[in-house]
């Protein structure tokens, strides 16, 4: 299968934040943003595979900087690594000033999405080639976070993790 780039499935999602998508304290709540993230990775995965993609874990998600009701964000989904079947989908969240119309990173999140045939068997995907610097460190430590997401979902044992001990022995 022909490489593809990430900038080739990226997909960015912008949207404000309304009254009923926000906690007690008036900022976004943490289910809504995870939802908007899982959407634009979905469309990433699709974007990148050109099949049905299903989301197979949430590998990690920081939930740094709370996101204020009236907010304008941007999360901004794409491909750093790509396996057999899977993809790993990288989300960059952004809030954007009001006045200034700067834009700051809030959060990110790591989703792993699998792509699969009607009857929902895995099926496999084109490789990614990174481009920029960060694409290609996001890239390079991919194999690790797909190996430590195996053996958290119980999966891989941790023996078998050898990408993922490397980083502990050396
Ligand atoms: C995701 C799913 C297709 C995987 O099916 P499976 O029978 O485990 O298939 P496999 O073991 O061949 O795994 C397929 C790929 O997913 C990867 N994978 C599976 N679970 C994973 C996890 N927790 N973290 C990272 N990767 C994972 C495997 O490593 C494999 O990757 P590769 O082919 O690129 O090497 C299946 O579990 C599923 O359909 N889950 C439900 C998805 C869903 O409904 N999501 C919405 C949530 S409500």
């Amino acid at each position: 299968m022909q490489p593809k780039y990430p900038s080739d499935s990226l997909t960015t999602l912008t949207d404000i934040v309304l009254p009923g998508e926000t906690n007690p304290l008036n900022n976004l709540f943490g289910g809504e943003l995870l939802a908007r993230m899982d959407r634009a990775g979905s469309i990433t995965a699709r974007r990148h595979s050109r099949r049905i993609c299903v989301t197979a874990s949430v590998n990690h998600v920081a939930f740094n900087r709370a996101i204020p009701l009236g907010s304008v964000v941007t999360v901004e989904a794409k491909v750093s690594r790509t396996f057999k079947t899977s993809m790993e989908i990288f989300i960059d969240v952004w809030i954007e000033d009001r006045e200034t119309g700067i834009k700051s990173k809030a959060n990110e999140a790591i989703y792993t999405f699998v792509a699969v045939d009607e009857t929902g068997t895995p099926v496999a995907v084109p490789p990614v080639e990174p481009q920029t610097e960060l694409e290609k460190l996001r890239f390079e430590a991919a194999l690790r976070r797909k190996q430590l997401s195996l053996v958290l979902a119980g999966k891989m044992k941790p023996h078998e993790a050898t990408e993922l001990k490397a980083l502990f022995i050396e």
